[in-house]
């Protein structure tokens, strides 16, 4: 094994766990999971009766009637005594009729096998999906802090889907198939079991070199899973950051990791290939040497008395036919072991732990009262603590203002009042209760937040605006939120107006543009709490100065928390609150902390020399 390869991640669960859990989602589906496997059952018992339909031939052309045959013979027989003809006259009928209605039943059983179970696999895969998904829109901040975007991706449409291979092609074979042989090696012991018994004395070889693949078919897959995830990853950075890489030369660096992955990819599916490959005719070769022991031991005199000649064909034709459904179900096995290995994932992703949810207190609107009270605070992972005993008391309706260097903590705080993590050491309580003791869609419902870098969704800007929890507001309501944030001005120049589409997260606004649709839905929200972290920093001076003024008439009647990199915006604050390295070393009003000459005084200075 190369060492050099990312490390194995190495299932938690057990092959047998496995099945289980994917069995588990099929039972939804039991029905059709049962008209599948009768169709697959009547396809097999086909094959079989048209194997006894050829020794009812040969024992016709040679007008020697048998008493081993299997259901269609005996049922032929017992036909052509009561009509009296001579066989060959019957059977010159009777087989071409039987042959085309087997023929036609075996098919309407392939279709009823094949369709059904694509109906389960389908099915499967779809729950699965959503409920990756789901799991998704659950999981803490942290899970998307160590993932990458791409590989999360990769996860809902490559894994998921290979799981449907096993549910649909590799069940197929192997209860198709698997019913054939069995069905065909039934008919072989009933025609002569000790014959039998030495065709199956390969079994044991055949079930070793499919379990030796098999091992390497998982380890090959999980690797191959794993380089789509970052294939997926290095082509959305590129396409996301496709001007970056342009102007920086970026090229060839996003060429080689791309290279590199793609490289990879096909180096793990092609050792895969090479195993496929090479097991069928491994097994092949071990058939062919079973049947050439048969047909040795078939033309020992003692056991050929034994036979007719239509039973002798029949139990070779049968071991003749066993070598496609044998080999057909041998290769499967590449499937099943990539599904294996992408369920492990998947329901590794399942049972990951959710956002923190165990608050059942209510309210319909707070009043906005915000305590922080010794909140000490270190990202998951991470050392160094980010906060270290903050002590905050902002009474509501008051509107306190944060400032700080880049990087002292601000924005971690206002992710710690929202509760993207959880937090162990301090407290901070909404209207005296501590945050975690509320419904975490209630508590957010009390937020209304505008970020540095707001997300817009590939949709309308009225759809932008009215999102979510917001879709019920009137028409009025959301023009309204619109002329507040001064977004009103430019939406009207837009093809559509409110009902232009965006593209992906808003692509064709500028920076300004997209911070004031932001600011229009936290206006709308109308929540009790609003959060301004940086949200008008893409806005130059003047739309920046008009847009505080109006946010001023909205920030009267509630708790406002404004971070502002440009301290001229934050002057008429009640009250400002000066951050630094983690800490509150300062809080007064503009004037008091000027005279005070610290910090504040510093920054507020620097801005007005620059
Ligand atoms: N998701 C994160 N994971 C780990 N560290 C983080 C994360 N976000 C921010 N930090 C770190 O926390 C510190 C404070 O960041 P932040 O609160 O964003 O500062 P500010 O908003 O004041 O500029 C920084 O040192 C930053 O590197
Ligand atoms: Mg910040």
């Amino acid at each position: 094994m190369n060492p050099a390869v990312a490390p194995e991640r190495q299932g938690t669960l057990s092959d047998w766990q496995l099945y289980r859990r994917l069995l588990a989602y099929v039972v939804p589906y039991w029905y059709l999971f049962l008209f599948s496997i009768g169709g697959f059952l009547i396809y097999s018992l086909g094959n079989v009766m048209l194997a006894d339909l050829m020794q009812f031939l040969l024992d016709s052309l040679n007008g020697r009637p048998a008493a081993e045959g299997g259901v269609v013979s005996r049922t032929a027989y017992k036909l052509a005594g009561e009509t009296g003809q001579s066989a060959l006259e019957f059977a010159r009928v009777a087989v071409p009729l039987a042959a085309v209605t087997i023929a036609f039943t075996r098919a309407m059983g392939y279709f009823a096998g094949t369709y059904f179970m694509n109906h389960v696999a389908r099915n499967l895969v779809h729950v699965l999906r959503r409920q990756l998904f789901e799991k998704m829109l659950v999981a803490p901040s942290a899970y998307y802090d160590r993932q990458s975007q791409g590989i999360l991706v990769s996860k809902i449409t490559f894994n998921v889907e290979q799981v449907t291979g096993a549910a649909t092609r590799a069940l197929k074979v192997i209860i198709g198939e698997g019913m054939t042989v069995l069905g065909l090696l039934g008919y072989m012991l009933y025609l002569n079991w000790r014959l039998c018994l030495v065709f199956l004395l390969v079994a044991p070889f055949i079930a070793l070199v499919v379990s030796v693949v098999g091992k390497h078919f998982r380890r090959y897959s999980r690797r191959i899973q794993a380089s789509m995830g970052d294939v997926t990853q290095v082509s959305g950075e590129s396409i996301g950051g496709y001007r970056e890489i342009r102007l920086f030369g970026g090229q060839r660096q996003q060429g080689d990791r791309f290279e590199q992955a793609s490289a990879y990819n096909r180096n793990q599916s092609l050792k895969l290939a090479f195993a496929d490959a090479l097991s069928t005719p491994v097994i092949q070769t071990m058939l062919a040497i079973a049947l050439a022991a048969l047909i040795w031991f078939a033309l020992d005199p003692e056991i050929l008395a034994g036979f007719t000649a239509g039973s002798l064909v029949a139990f070779l034709t049968a071991a003749g036919q066993l070598g496609k459904p044998i080999k057909q179900v041998s290769s499967v096995q590449s499937i099943i072991q990539r599904a294996l290995a992408a369920s492990e994932d998947i329901f590794a992703q399942l049972d990951m732990e959710e956002e923190q949810d165990r608050g059942q207190h209510v309210t319909s609107r707070a009043r906005g009262d915000l305590r922080i009270e010794h909140l000490s605070f270190a990202y998951p992972g991470g050392v160094e603590d980010v906060l270290q005993d903050i002590n905050l008391d902002i009474r509501a309706g008051e509107t306190v203002a944060l400032v700080g260097r880049s990087g002292s903590g601000k924005s971690t705080l206002i992710q710690l009042l929202a509760r993207f993590y959880p937090m162990e050491r301090g407290a901070i309580l909404l209207d005296g209760v501590p945050i975690q003791d509320y419904r975490l869609d209630n508590l957010r419902r009390q937020l209304a937040m505008v970020s540095q870098d707001p997300v817009l969704f590939n949709d309308t800007v009225y759809n932008n605006i009215a999102y979510g929890d917001l879709a019920s507001a009137s028409r009025e309501e959301v023009e309204a939120a619109c002329e507040s944030a001064h977004a009103m001005e430019f939406i009207r120049q837009l093809p559509e107006g409110l009902d232009t589409r965006l593209g992906d997260d808003g692509g064709g606004l500028s920076g300004g543009q997209r911070q004031r649709l932001a600011i229009a839905r936290a206006i709308l929200k109308d929540a009790p709490l609003l959060v301004l972290d940086e949200a008008t920093s893409a806005l130059d001076n003047e739309s920046e100065h008009r847009i505080q003024r109006a946010l001023e008439v909205i920030m009267r009647n509630r708790t406002t928390i404004v971070i502002a990199h440009r301290l001229s915006t934050v002057e008429h604050a009640d009250r400002i609150v000066v951050m630094d390295g983690g800490r509150i070393i300062a809080e007064g009003s503009h004037q008091a902390l000027l005279e005070e000459g610290g910090l504040y005084a510093q920054l507020y200075h620097q801005e007005f020399a620059a």
